[in-house]
């Protein structure tokens, strides 16, 4: 499975599946999953992540980009051309695009041309957007979490593949609460990105990983 990672952060999801790859590799086993590029939309740490575990990276910023259309075309492009094969070889690994902390929609071309799968930190459809953490601790519930899903047109809407629960304590703030739920988050990404190498379907909203 070859995959391409998008960031716009520090990248902690990102380092998970850089260091699952590392160490399979340590093991001398072969890791179901390769990561062959980076991409983000902005200068960021999970750029640097990239390039001290010597993936290729892009950039492409919406700032270069008249509309939201030409962007999206850009990335779309940009993701292409990271999976190195050619499209019409029968015997090209399947390809992934994972939004790992990816702080911007993805357009319909994007969309159209790759499978792209998100992370979300929180249990969805509870809590979707740019403050999922936050919202979950204002509105006091006692038990959150974190969702991966197929994005679609929507924010966080797309089918959900997995999910992981995270209590929430009494001295919790939004800090503490989202590096307790970016520890399941790793931890999730990786297994669905190695059960995804098995092959995938979706049945309408439900997401079946070939076992
Ligand atoms: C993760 O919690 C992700 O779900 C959310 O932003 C965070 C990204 O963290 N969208 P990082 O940039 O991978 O450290």
């Amino acid at each position: 499975l070859e995959v391409v990672v998008l960031v716009s952060g520090s990248g902690s999801l990102l380092q998970a599946l850089i260091d699952a790859e590392a160490d399979a590799a340590a093991r001398g086993q072969r890791s179901p999953f390769t990561i062959v590029s980076v991409g983000a939309d902005r200068e960021c740490a999970g750029l640097q992540r990239a390039m001290l575990a010597g993936i290729p990276a892009f950039v492409v910023d919406t700032a270069h980009f008249a509309d939201r259309d030409a962007w999206d075309e850009a990335l779309a492009d940009a993701v292409e051309r990271s999976f190195d094969d050619d499209s019409d070889d029968p015997d090209a690994p399947p390809h992934l695009v994972v939004s790992a902390g990816f702080m911007k929609i993805l357009g319909a071309t994007t969309l159209a041309r790759h499978t792209v799968i998100n992370t979300h930190p929180a249990l969805l459809p509870s809590f979707p957007g740019a403050h999922g953490v936050r919202d979950a601790l204002a509105h006091g519930v006692k038990i959150t979490g974190t969702t991966c899903h197929v994005v679609d047109a929507g924010v966080d809407t797309g089918p959900i593949i997995a999910q992981r629960a995270v209590e929430v304590r009494a001295d919790d703030d939004e800090d503490s609460l989202h590096e307790r739920i970016k520890v399941e988050e790793r931890d999730m990404l990786v297994d669905v990105v190695r059960r995804f190498a098995r092959g995938w379907s979706i049945n309408g909203r439900t997401v079946l990983i070939n076992e």
